[in-house]
């Protein structure tokens, strides 16, 4: 089936359970950052395996459920789980929930992460501002250009809008969050980096390394959408010590410390815009 007719299909299934919503922001929360779901309030939950063509969500930390309802006094709607490359899934896959998102009509788009830092002066528990990102995955435009959404070659020079990052800082600020700004690379794990890795794209200008979320920013630029990123710190992969090890228990639990943080502060900008 044409992905054209994927998307129509899914969106319409949403829409009759929906009606009349019509969701202010689309929320893709990353591993362990689920909690943020449980703070929207007059819910209407619809689990993926409902949902026509969206995949099933097999990652761990990731609930699996779309969820629809009010944050910060506007109408979102939230991913509790995402889809990843390394599960199995093709880029379209991926990234079919954020152009169904789009015919929904959301006028912006928050992502989340759970990220390993190469930034020396990164801690365990820091939430980044995602800047701006390297992408080590395939491209998930590859293909015939959906016209529909965007053009054949998208301008990526402000991949994520530069007066969210602003009113970001600033909120985070007032609240007495400590925020990083920096690069997030993508690849397509599923391994986690050899200390020459971590090391190299350290390199070539990231700040911290990740398994997801350019997909779905690739995509949300394609079709206009402004992004607003960030990235929580789970790991501190630039000093190997003898007893350093990656592990996806710790990154879960590392992001779940996170999650209010993030949570407030997602809740605190979605009202401001
Ligand atoms: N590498 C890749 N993905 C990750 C990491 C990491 O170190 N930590 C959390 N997600």
């Amino acid at each position: 089936m044409e992905i054209l007719q994927r998307i129509n299909e899914a969106a319409a299934y949403i829409s009759a359970k929906t009606g009349e919503i019509r969701p202010f922001a689309g929320i893709v929360l990353g591993s362990g950052l689920g909690e943020l779901g449980e703070k929207i309030e007059n819910k209407i939950v619809i689990p993926y395996g409902e949902i026509p063509h969206f995949a099933k969500s097999t990652a761990m930390g990731h609930k699996g459920n779309l969820i629809f309802g009010e944050l910060g006094g506007k109408s979102v709607v939230a991913m509790q789980g995402r889809f990843h490359y390394y599960e199995g899934y093709g880029m379209d896959q991926v990234t079919l929930p954020i152009r169904v998102m789009k015919i929904l009509g959301i006028s912006y788009l928050f992502v989340s992460n759970a990220a390993g830092g190469v930034n020396p002066s990164f801690r365990v528990g820091d939430l980044m501002i995602i800047r701006d990102h390297i992408n080590l995955m395939p491209n998930p435009l590859i293909g015939k250009n959906l016209d529909e959404f965007g053009p054949r070659f998208p301008d990526m020079t402000r991949p994520y809008d530069l007066q969210i990052i602003k009113r970001a800082e600033e909120l985070a600020a007032s609240m007495e969050i400590k925020l990083q700004k920096g690069v997030y690379l993508a690849g397509t794990g599923p391994t986690y980096e050899t200390p020459a890795e971590y090391g190299y794209f350290g390199k070539i200008g990231a700040d911290a390394v990740g398994m997801s979320t350019v997909p779905e920013v690739i995509v949300a630029r394609h079709s206009s959408i402004p992004v607003f990123g960030m990235s929580v710190i789970t790991n501190e992969a630039f000093s190997f010590s003898e007893d350093y090890v990656n592990d996806g228990d710790d990154v879960v639990i590392a992001a779940n410390k996170a999650a209010d943080r993030m949570t407030r502060l997602f809740t605190a900008i979605i009202k401001s815009l």
